[in-house]
């Protein structure tokens, strides 16, 4: 199984930001990580980070063929990106969209809305590595 993951804008800083909020685990740590479990599904992964939401719209396109399954933490795309949500709804392919924060509980109001979450399979928040593991798991489990 084809599986892409998709890391929206500013989670290339993972590690330096936010650490009480997004732990100190650095994105190639956490590439590394989602590889290993990858590896241990039988799924063949391709990582993506792109601070811009035209790249990520471009990404999703252009995998479009190759995926069965796509994992995107969008960041702060989340909350606004009708364009993030089009391409995917555009794409249909079985879509996680995965926070290691929990966006539910968070202080901001605007944080907990998910312009995403009506049109994916399923959310999958508040557990750090764990929820792109668990996006993983779910794919590969129920293969169409
Ligand atoms: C995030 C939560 C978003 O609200 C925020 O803008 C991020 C990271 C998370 O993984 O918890 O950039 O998606």
């Amino acid at each position: 199984m084809n599986v892409l993951v998709i890391h929206g804008p500013n989670l290339n800083l993972l590690g330096e930001r936010s650490p009480e909020i997004y732990g100190t685990m650095t994105l190639s740590q956490l590439n590394a990580e989602l590889r290993k479990t990858a590896r241990s599904l039988g799924i063949q992964l391709r990582v993506f980070q792109s601070n811009h939401e035209g790249e990520i719209i471009d990404k999703i396109h252009k995998q479009r063929k190759w995926m069965q399954g796509l994992v995107i933490n969008p960041g702060a795309l989340t909350h606004y990106s009708y364009a993030v949500r089009e391409a995917i709804d555009a794409v249909r392919v079985r879509t996680y969209e995965v926070h290691l924060s929990n966006i539910h509980a968070r202080p901001e109001p605007w944080r907990r809305i998910s312009v995403l979450a009506e049109i994916v399979e399923g959310q999958i928040v508040g557990k750090g590595v764990d929820s792109y593991r668990e996006a993983l798991t779910s794919l590969s489990r129920n293969r169409s």
